[in-house]
């Protein structure tokens, strides 16, 4: 398959190219050997893609797409859903991460991806704790440290990779969730226990990989499910998992076919 790009670079500007490899290439911008323009303003996130059969036509689409403007580019974006991929996969060959690419391929829309190591997505401290409260309190919600909360209200669907680490999930995941938990944003604190819930998403999706067996109550995926359905209003959450790889013998290989072709059940079913 061959792709036409638009990548968001870290000071907001867009930056359009072509691949036959979206994911290395990606990659490739992220470390600094896709582009001159991407290399000083990194990291860069998947902010659109478009699929096509031939290479002529996705380098075609690559010189129109080059002769928009920025507004005409963002409004192209506009028009597809809003796929939001929350990536706490740490390490750079991640299985995990090689199956919600899986998930993406069947979903249809833009996507935008949050690395959560890579953008340095860390736990909350007191002293950004009470200005948030303070900005919530007076109902400011358009505070930079809060731009995390108003991708993820703002999504249309969400995916979430996250390796299985110590019974649940890498902390960097939590230290997202800190950030993104914003009342007034994804979620409103009424005061008497009760949330108002603020996120547009409707859908879900977990993404997880295991070493070993994953444990019954599964604490990673239970621990978001809960989260995003009582507090943000994201009732339908659908798991995809692949376990015991890194067991003696292992069928690594095999383990992430049967995985890629539950994945490829589940929405075949769907339609
Ligand atoms: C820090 C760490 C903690 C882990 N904890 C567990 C665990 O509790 N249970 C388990 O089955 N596997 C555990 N594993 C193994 C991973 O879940 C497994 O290798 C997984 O496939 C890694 O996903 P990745 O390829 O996306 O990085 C752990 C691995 C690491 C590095």
């Amino acid at each position: 398959m061959n792709y036409t790009y638009i990548l968001k670079c870290a000071d907001g500007t867009l930056y359009t190219g072509w691949t036959n490899d979206i994911e290395k290439r990606v990659k490739a911008h992220n470390s600094g050997k896709g582009a001159k323009y991407t290399k000083s303003r990194l990291p860069v996130s998947l902010f659109y893609l478009e699929e096509h059969e031939s290479r002529l036509t996705a380098m075609r689409r690559e010189a129109l797409i080059k002769r928009m403007t920025r507004s005409e580019k963002m409004k192209l974006a506009e028009t597809k859903k809003k796929i939001l991929l929350v990536n706490a996969c740490v390490r750079p060959e991640s299985r995990t991460m090689e199956l919600a690419r899986e998930v993406l391929g069947h979903l249809d829309g833009v996507v935008e991806e949050v690395n959560i190591e890579k953008e340095r997505i860390l736990p909350l401290t007191n002293a950004q704790m009470e200005k948030r409260q303070a900005a919530c309190d007076a109902g400011v919600t358009d505070l930079p440290m809060m731009k995390y909360a108003w991708q993820f209200a703002e999504a249309d669907e969400i995916v979430v990779a996250a390796p299985y680490w110590d019974l649940s999930f890498p902390a960097i995941l939590k230290a997202y969730f800190e950030q993104i938990t914003v009342s007034g944003v994804t979620f409103k604190n009424m005061g008497d226990g009760s949330y108002k819930k603020l996120c547009k998403a409707e859908k879900l999706y977990y993404v997880m990989t295991a070493g070993g067996p994953i444990y019954d109550p599964n604490l990673g995926y239970e621990y978001v499910r809960t989260l995003v359905s009582e507090f943000y209003g994201i009732d339908d959450t659908t798991l995809f998992t692949a376990e015991m790889l890194d067991v003696d013998g292992a069928d690594v290989p095999g383990i992430m076919k049967k995985a890629a072709s539950d994945i490829e059940d589940f929405f075949t079913q769907r339609q």
